[in-house]
């Protein structure tokens, strides 16, 4: 098996370190390029070039063509680069600073790894993701099989959550709950009546473990009172995503997970319009994972009356977020 490099932007962060981590003893991988513009990045590469697994750890900064040197030859780039929220900040506040770092380095990756697979983190991701994918466009680099917005954190959080509910904590992962729509608060639509096994919560049960899965970042967020966000459980999803992903493309085992993405150019993306009833570019959906990347979008399948009213309590915001990322990804150009 001849192994990949895979580079991750923001690495010196509180999701970017652990995740790195966990990205170095990924099988797949042979080279994991550590790109922050923060220095200590160095400290962290040197830190996790002495694991003794299979994969060697470069830092970079911008310094020295750090991003051209991070990106040159990477075939999967993760992105947690960016400011998380304080208390009481919702992920759209972050937009204003955020759009800008992903339109920087979504343009250093159309020029050094234009056939990377991509997996943007930064929040808010119903927005970020359209800045990434404008800016690959206009540098005429866009596969839309490749670009993916990491939700899967949600799907984590939805599996843990109703486990608890169900009495079962520490066999959350046996629940596959999917989780659709967006990443942020009213847009992450958990769909419970698919969940495998089935389970049977009703009522204000319910309502309260719909409510957590969608603002279970903001427990996190007070908990840290001021110091950031989710970024260990962020982590371990990321790698969940990468694992899934890498698995699927070089491992020859495909999967189907969640992820947000443009649907106009994917297979199977036209029949999410006439499923939620709004022509959206961008959804969270189930993705089949194969060779290419995605492979195809799959059906959201039936949702019942509670899932169609949060259905249509996602959709004003999550169109509103859509257009703001097109719109900056499109000025920039
Ligand atoms: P952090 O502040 O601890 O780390 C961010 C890192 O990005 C810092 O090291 C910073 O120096 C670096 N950075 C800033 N500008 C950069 C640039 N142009 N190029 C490369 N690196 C750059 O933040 P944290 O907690 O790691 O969160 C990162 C992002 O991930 C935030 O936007 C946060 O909201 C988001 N997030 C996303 C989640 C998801 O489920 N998708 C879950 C939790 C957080």
């Amino acid at each position: 098996m001849s192994l990949i490099k895979a580079a991750i932007c923001g690495a010196g962060g509180g999701i970017g370190q652990p995740l790195s981590l966990l990205t170095a003893q990924n099988p797949h991988i042979g080279e994991v390029a550590l790109f922050d513009v923060a220095p200590s990045v160095y400290g962290v590469a040197a830190d996790l070039s002495h694991l003794d697994g299979t994969a060697v750890v470069n830092g970079y900064t911008k310094d020295n063509d750090g991003l051209k040197q991070a990106l040159t030859g990477a075939k999967i780039v993760i992105i947690p680069a960016g400011v998380p929220r304080k208390p009481g900040m919702t992920r759209d506040d972050l937009f204003k600073i955020n759009a800008s770092i992903c339109r920087d380095l979504a343009t250093g990756i159309a020029d050094y790894a234009p056939d990377a697979i991509i997996g943007v983190v930064s929040n808010p991701v119903n927005s970020t993701v359209p800045v990434f994918v404008e800016t690959l466009k206009s540098k005429g680099v866009f596969d839309p099989k490749k670009v993916f917005g990491v939700t899967t954190l949600d799907i984590v959080r939805a599996s843990k959550f109703v486990a608890e509910v169900v009495g079962k904590p520490n066999q959350a992962p046996q629940y596959k709950i999917p989780v659709v729509g967006g990443h942020s608060g009213k847009t992450i639509i958990p769909l419970i009546s698919q969940s495998k096994p089935a389970v049977d919560i009703q009522g204000e049960t319910l309502d309260k473990l719909i409510n957590r899965i969608q603002f279970g970042g903001d427990e996190v967020v007070k908990a840290k009172d001021g110091a950031g966000s989710a970024t260990l459980s962020m982590a371990y999803a990321g790698a969940k995503f990468l694992n899934a992903v890498l698995d699927a493309v070089y491992g020859g085992k495909p999967s189907v997970i969640q992820s947000y993405v443009y649907l106009p150019e994917l297979q199977g993306g036209d029949s999410i319009k006439n499923e939620i009833g709004k022509e959206l570019a961008y959804f969270s959906v189930s993705v089949q994972l194969g060779k290419q990347g995605i492979e195809k979008v799959l059906p959201l399948g039936q949702l019942n009356d509670y899932e169609k009213r949060l259905l249509q309590d996602a959709l004003p915001e999550l169109d509103q977020s859509i257009v703001k990322g097109v719109g900056f990804g499109k000025s920039q150009l």
